[in-house]
């Protein structure tokens, strides 16, 4: 038996702040586009701005629906929307925030399992990490890849 660790490397900041100039400008985009928001039924408002590799920023943010299956997460509908408009563009980050109340979250927002999916699919489809900016009070995280937060995931290698 052998055993393997895997190492994941979080940058945690204080304060919008201590990012980039770019990354600041890309949060801000996510904390922005939480206001439009529909989620009626959760009340959580999520933001999701996603930077292509032409500079385009692309936002989005959850759309629920009364048949709560048929919703779509922030991270899906801005990932989507942009690679279906800049086919050819690579995904180079994406901020991520949540609001509750129009009061950011405390907590960084984590994106659920199935956005972790179709994020490393944009990662494997452009061959290129996708920088990951996670928006809350206490904390930023900043993850310098999906494999921080899908490892050992199934992708088209496996197929
Ligand atoms: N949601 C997102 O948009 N992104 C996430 O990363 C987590 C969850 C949405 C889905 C649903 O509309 C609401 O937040 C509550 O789960």
């Amino acid at each position: 038996m052998k055993t393997t660790e895997i190492r994941i490397i979080v940058y945690e900041y204080q304060s919008i702040h201590e990012l980039s100039d770019n990354d600041q400008n890309l949060l801000q985009e996510a904390r922005r586009i939480t206001a439009s928001a529909y989620a009626p039924y959760s009340g959580f408002n999520v933001g999701a701005a996603v930077l292509l590799e032409n500079g385009k920023v692309i936002t989005g943010n959850n759309q629920e629906n009364s048949a709560y299956p048929s919703g779509l997460c922030a991270e899906r509908v801005a990932l989507f929307y942009a690679n279906a408009n800049y086919p050819e563009a690579s995904v180079k980050a994406i901020a991520i925030s949540a609001a509750k109340s129009g009061i950011l979250v405390n907590e960084p927002v984590k994106p659920c399992g199935s956005c972790r999916q179709a994020l490393a699919e944009a990662e494997v489809r452009f061959n290129t990490p996708i920088r990951i900016i996670l928006d809350g009070q206490d904390a930023i995280l900043v993850l310098q890849g999906v494999e921080s937060l899908l490892p050992l995931s199934f992708s088209k290698k496996d197929l």
